[in-house]
């Protein structure tokens, strides 16, 4: 399960590493294996704070050098972090950038998270096999009903599609996903995991959420 803390105002400065750390003590306590995904700003400070994996939401395209204001690949590994997501809806990119994007990535032994938000998209991405495509439909991203209640079928053929082009490449799904009971239908759609946010990020008892959100895993 990946937490996506987007950017929203309740990670931002020291609340990153607060819910880095709950997540982490969830982890523990559980057995489940949660990544977060701060906002690049805070990767430094959550990476030395937890030892649970910690993602980046976005790479650019770019190598080490005269590149102000990028966030290349390599600056991110060397902060800690351990992968990044790449074309999250909120933040896409042509599909030859998400090819450049993963091959540098690769390059600087970075997991790769490549979102799509159809069927097509994310077979047509697989070709650049990053470790998971995660497939989350924009209409429903940050809504109060799950991908796996609305529109079980993109789960189901994502999964389908993307390991008949290419088997190596693990299936995550997100969008409205909130409870355990959502989490577990994603497992039961085929998928390996789920990308989630706002369920876990505005939640009033963050704590309660997560615990309930990988009793399915
Ligand atoms: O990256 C996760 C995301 O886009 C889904 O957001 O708030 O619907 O869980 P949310």
């Amino acid at each position: 399960m990946i937490v996506n803390f987007k950017a929203y105002r309740e990670v931002d400065g020291a609340a990153a590493v607060e819910l880095a750390k709950k997540c982490q003590q969830v982890s523990e306590e559980t057995g489940a294996c949660i990544a977060v995904c701060p906002p690049v700003v805070s990767l430094a400070a959550v990476a030395a704070a937890v030892d649970i994996p910690v993602l980046s939401q976005n790479v650019d395209p770019r190598a080490p050098g005269s590149a102000t204001g990028w966030v290349t690949p390599s600056m991110v590994r060397s902060c800690g972090a351990i992968g990044t997501l790449i074309n999250h809806s909120e933040h896409k990119v042509d599909a030859e950038v998400v090819g450049e994007c993963v091959e540098l990535s690769l390059g600087c032994d970075l997991t790769t998270v490549v979102c799509a938000d159809t069927v097509d998209t994310a077979v047509s991405l697989a070709r650049f096999t990053p470790d998971f495509i995660a497939v989350e439909p924009p209409e429903l991203i940050g809504g109060d009903i799950s991908v796996t209640t609305a529109n079980p079928r993109i789960v189901e053929s994502t999964v389908e599609s993307v390991k008949d082009v290419n088997k190596a490449v693990r299936v995550l799904c997100g969008a409205g996903v909130k409870t355990g009971k959502d989490v577990a239908a994603a497992i039961d759609l085929g998928a390996d995991g789920v990308l989630l946010a706002s369920g876990v990020v505005k939640a009033k008892d963050q704590y309660a959420v997560l615990t309930d959100l990988v009793s399915a895993l």
